[in-house]
């Protein structure tokens, strides 16, 4: 098949690569706003598979594509994405949906319709170990939920360019933890606290934003969730979500890799090299979560993350931004439009 991916930044070029290992995968073709960028990533994939620069959206939008990978900065989702649904074609559109969420709200509106072609990235839903921790409290045997514990710790700051259109921590990363506790649980979320702080470089703040926040989340069916975040996990990158029931107890994300010393005498774990990139945590997950989306451009399996399910994700992470500017608990109803 022939795919189209716009934005090929971090994650863009990360997926580009992804794309190319995917055997139904035939012809790429890729555009970036930033002259360059799409001529680079071509370069290095040349060999791997067909690939082609377009100049523009419109220009790789008729390209001939049978769907589109949107890997573009954060406040070009909306356009791009109603510009691929107005051509027809299956979408696979990187979170969050907008940088605030009554545009996520309004895009999701005008999409309506289109909702098993188009597939949100949350790659948790597509790694291993959180699919096993599903499975496990989906059978029962953890009992009922007393605390979910869900970190995402990044080991450094992305850049400041990046920050600043992203609308924040809650709708950049925390987002990752309150979809996978939604997705794991099958619960939603009814009331948030959260808090944030700034004790890393002053930009950040400048941005209006945190570099590490907490969150309690409370749950429709009252389990209480714990969700914690920052930019400076200087050991590496730390994902984790631990469930803990009447029965039993379970973490995802809890491996040699751990980026966490042990203080006790003579524990060696964990022992190995944690991951220092987002990228090399998920690769298996990203691609998984890819070969998804190309069997949903094939017409075989219909989106497993659609705008309609990552919509609630956004309406958290607004309920978040609100708790932290008014210091109180914020109910999620409050804030949905
Ligand atoms: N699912 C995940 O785990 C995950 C991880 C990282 C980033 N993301 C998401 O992916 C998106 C991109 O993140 P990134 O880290 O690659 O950012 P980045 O800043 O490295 O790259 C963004 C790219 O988009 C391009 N771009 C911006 N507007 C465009 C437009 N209108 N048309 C074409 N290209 C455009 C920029 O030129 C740049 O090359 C963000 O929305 C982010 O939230 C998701």
């Amino acid at each position: 098949m022939k795919l189209g991916l716009v934005g090929v930044g971090r994650i863009g070029a990360f997926h580009a690569e992804t794309l190319s290992r995917i055997e139904a995968v035939e012809t790429l073709v890729i555009a970036d706003a930033q002259p360059g960028r799409a001529s680079a990533v071509a370069a290095e994939l040349k060999g791997k598979l067909n690939i082609e620069v377009a100049e523009g959206t419109e220009a790789l939008l008729t390209s001939g594509i049978a769907g589109v990978v949107i890997a573009a900065a954060t406040d070009a989702h909306p356009t791009l994405l109603r510009a691929a649904v107005d051509a027809g074609l299956a979408v696979f559109c990187e979170k969050p949906l907008a940088p605030s969420a009554a545009e996520a709200a309004r895009l999701a509106r005008d999409v309506e319709g289109h909702g098993e072609r188009i597939q949100i990235g949350y790659p948790r839903r597509f790694d291993a170990g959180f699919v096993m921790a599903r499975e496990a409290l989906g059978s029962g045997r953890l009992g009922w939920l007393h605390s979910i514990y869900s970190t995402t710790l990044d080991p450094a700051p992305p850049p400041r360019d990046y920050v600043a259109v992203t609308g924040g921590i809650f709708r950049d990363c925390s987002i990752h933890d309150f979809d996978a506790i939604r997705w794991v649980t099958g619960r939603e979320v009814v009331e948030v606290y959260a808090t944030g702080s700034n004790r890393g470089e002053e930009w950040i703040r400048e941005l209006g934003d945190v570099d590490t926040a907490a969150t309690i989340l409370t749950l429709d069916d009252g389990t209480l969730a714990v969700v914690s975040n920052t930019r400076y996990n200087a050991r590496g990158y730390d994902v984790r979500l631990e469930l803990h029931g009447s029965e039993d107890s379970i973490a995802a994300g809890l491996d040699d890799r751990l980026p966490l010393g042990s203080a006790e005498p003579g524990v060696t774990f964990p022992a190995g090299t944690p991951h220092h990139f987002f990228m090399d945590a998920f690769a298996d997950a990203f691609r998984a979560e890819l070969l998804a989306f190309t069997e949903v451009v094939a017409g075989e399996q219909t989106s497993r993350c659609t705008v309609a399910d990552a919509i609630e994700s956004e309406w958290v992470a607004e309920a978040a931004t609100l708790s932290l500017h008014e210091g109180r608990p914020v109910r999620v109803d409050k804030v949905r439009g």
